[in-house]
């Protein structure tokens, strides 16, 4: 691609302008509020200064880079244009307003992607005369930083303009999968049991949020929490994105946000970027915001059993039994999510398991974990799992179900 266009300046549209045009293409960067699109193109030109002062990039090079990004505050003419990618808000008349914009701006075989998170592609290409333009090109934040890009087909996207997308997401040193156009996609679909299970743990009064934090650390591997992943993308936006996938999966308990989530969001408290959410950032080592209402718990013989054998062969050594119920609860919510993808060929299990390391970080994939551990241990897991619940959000996806 030697031309693009990116429209929204915000988080998303500033950093894949920067990734796009740092890769040589020239890059017409709209935003509508000239405000949103300077302080885009300054970020920019801040984050290349750091480069040059660390001898990262030259000054030749960062000069010629920013050349190439052309800010304007209008879709006008993008007639050497040969693919859109539309980050404004996630709002959907608005993204039909933009493509429709875009259809008339750009050549006829340009391809026009949305970078949305939860939306449905074939849903945004409605407003658009030839649907087979459109797919999605979904970028994770910091779009220059995080290798992962998932490349969803709608169901009219025609399979050259997915390809071309592939290739060009690789070209820019990008890792792409190929997902299905279903509720979250690949990541935020089979990371929500992270968050959501451990904030029904927190809840239950299970463990407090530092401890769980730390379980899945130390035990799980993972680099960070789910309570400090929380605090740092935002609890409104990853409540936004769990209100999203339940509503759009016929609000199944998997997915039902929590209420402390909830609560927090409309106290304001939304992580980082306000000082304060799950953990208080007042002082230089963050603390948690709230103490957790220890309440005690029950695990019978048989859930006892399947869980210290699923937690023994998923390579962890928790010792205690509050340890093995996070670290196995947070755990089987993943891995089944994952089986539950793969049944529904959202994607390939090479591909789940590649979005979930260079989405999310996670330490191992999820169905490549699910290999380690054995069908017949998780499946054991999950059923006793589900049977200490009233809700059925345990039950073993059909991978697991039927495993030998
Ligand atoms: N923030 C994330 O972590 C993240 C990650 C992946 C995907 N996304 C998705 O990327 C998209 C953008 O998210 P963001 O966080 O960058 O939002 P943002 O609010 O930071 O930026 C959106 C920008 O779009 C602009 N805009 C609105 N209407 C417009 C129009 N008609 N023409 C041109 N510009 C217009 C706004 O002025 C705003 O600056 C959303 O669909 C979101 O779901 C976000």
């Amino acid at each position: 691609m030697k031309e693009i266009a990116v429209i929204g300046a915000g988080t998303m549209g500033a950093g894949i302008a920067q990734l796009a045009a740092k890769c040589g293409c020239v890059v017409h960067l709209i935003d509508v509020n000239g405000d949103v699109l300077k302080s885009g193109v300054e970020g920019i030109e801040e984050r290349f200064a750091r480069s040059v002062e660390k001898g990262r990039m030259s000054e030749a090079d960062r000069d010629a880079t920013l050349n190439r990004i052309r800010p304007v505050s209008e879709i006008g003419n993008l007639g050497g244009v040969e693919l859109a990618i539309e980050a404004v808000v996630e709002n959907i008349d608005i993204k039909h307003k933009v493509f429709k914009q875009l259809e008339e701006a750009t050549p006829v075989n340009a391809i026009l992607a949305s970078n949305t998170s939860s939306l449905s592609v074939t849903k945004i290409a409605e407003s658009v005369a030839d649907p087979s333009r459109v797919i999605g090109m979904h970028f994770f934040n910091p779009a220059p930083v995080m290798p992962l890009v998932e490349i969803i087909a709608g169901e009219e996207s025609a399979p050259t303009n997915i390809d071309a997308a592939y290739q060009t997401a690789s070209s820019w040193g990008k890792v792409p999968v190929r997902a299905k156009d279903t509720p979250g996609f690949i990541v935020n679909r089979v990371a929500r049991g992270f968050y959501l299970e451990a904030l029904r743990l927190l809840g239950e009064g299970v463990a407090g949020i530092d401890e769980i934090d730390q379980i899945m650390k130390t035990h799980g591997g993972f680099r960070m929490g789910p309570f400090e992943l929380m605090d740092l993308v935002g609890l409104d936006v990853n409540l936004a994105v769990s209100t999203s996938v339940w509503e759009q999966m016929g609000k199944h308990a998997r997915f039902t946000p929590h209420e402390i989530q909830q609560n927090l969001v409309a106290a304001g408290h939304l992580g980082r970027k306000t000082g304060r959410g799950f953990y208080s950032y007042a002082t230089e080592h963050p603390l948690s915001a709230f103490p957790v209402s220890r309440q005690s718990f029950d695990l019978n013989p048989k859930l006892s059993d399947a869980l210290s054998t699923f937690c023994a062969k998923s390579g962890a050594t928790p010792t205690g039994s509050t340890e093995q119920f996070v670290l196995a609860r947070i755990l089987c919510s993943i891995i089944n999510e994952a089986g539950l993808a793969w049944d529904a060929k959202v994607a390939s299990s090479d591909d789940i398991d590649i979005a979930m390391q260079k989405g999310t970080n996670y330490p191992k994939g999820p169905l490549a974990w699910a290999d380690e551990i054995g069908g017949r241990n998780i499946r054991g897991a999950l059923r006793e799992l589900n049977n200490a619940v009233n809700d059925g959000r345990f039950q073993p996806a059909p991978l697991f179900a039927n495993a030998d």
